[in-house]
């Protein structure tokens, strides 16, 4: 596939410990929930998504994710992926195979063979080997939104505090004002917004908030990548040491 490159906006972190920020690859970028928490933690991030993503915040290049890594991969110095999820997500059985792709067992071999430090995240369900599990509670917003990440490093995972308030049957918040789920389609008017908040997200498509990682898990990673990074760590899988340099 061709890829077509758009937007740059990196900027250097008052945290980074480089020379200049070191670089991020975001796969499977979406419109960016991840890619803007490693960009607050102080990476220079640029998101690969094999669908146009005109609201992505940073360099964005459309094109296969691992047809992309495979060819530049080797130019990052960490890379971030966040696979599709419907094949491992509660809701799978309504879709057809050919919207439900496995990518993760090919993502993880790619990541490994590149031997940068990697992080594949996903949902609750999907087959990762070992995880942090990081809830919406954890960084005091008002969504719960469990979702796991592999790490070639390892990261101090918060504690897992009780959820304060339940949700209705279809997630939704039992009071005005509460806990809210993005997903599907917004009930009332309004209701976006609502999402946007409780995500700490304001530049997303709704589509894209029902997609999106919190901002906040990511900067909890990349700030404790931030100093492995400094002093050459991040990656325990030695027997790999970088490919394609
Ligand atoms: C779960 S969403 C990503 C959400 C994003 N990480 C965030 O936090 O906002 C998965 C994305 O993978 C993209 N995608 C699906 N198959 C792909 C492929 N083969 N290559 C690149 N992107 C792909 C979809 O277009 C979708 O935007």
């Amino acid at each position: 596939m061709t890829e077509k490159t758009t937007g740059v906006s990196p900027r250097r972190s008052q945290f980074c410990c480089y020379n200049s920020p070191p670089r991020l690859l975001d796969l499977y970028c979406g419109e960016g929930g991840a890619g803007m928490g490693y960009h607050r933690a102080g990476f220079e991030v640029v998101g690969v998504d094999i669908n146009p993503q005109p609201r992505y915040p940073f360099m964005f290049i459309q094109g296969d994710a691992l047809d992309y890594a495979r060819a530049h991969g080797h130019e990052y110095d960490v890379i971030h992926a966040s696979p599709p999820c419907q094949a491992y997500s509660v809701t799978r059985h309504a879709l057809a195979p050919q919207y439900r792709p496995e990518l993760i067992p090919q993502t993880r071999e790619l990541l490994e063979y590149l031997g940068k430090p990697w992080v594949i995240e996903n949902v609750v369900g999907a087959p990762l080997r070992w995880y942090v599990e990081l809830c919406g509670v954890m960084f005091g917003l008002k969504t719960y939104r469990h979702r796991r990440f592999e790490m070639s490093f390892l990261v101090f995972q918060p504690e897992h505090l009780p959820h304060p308030e339940r949700l209705t049957r279809k997630g939704r918040a039992a009071s005005p004002g509460g806990f809210s789920n993005p997903c599907g389609h917004p009930n009332f008017a309004g209701e976006a917004d609502i999402w946007k908040r409780s995500l700490g997200i304001n530049w997303m498509t709704t589509r894209g908030l029902t997609q999106a990682i919190p901002p906040a898990y990511t900067e909890w990673i990349g700030n404790q990548l931030m100093p492995l990074l400094a002093v050459g760590a991040g990656n325990y899988n030695d027997k790999h040491e970088g490919r394609g340099e």
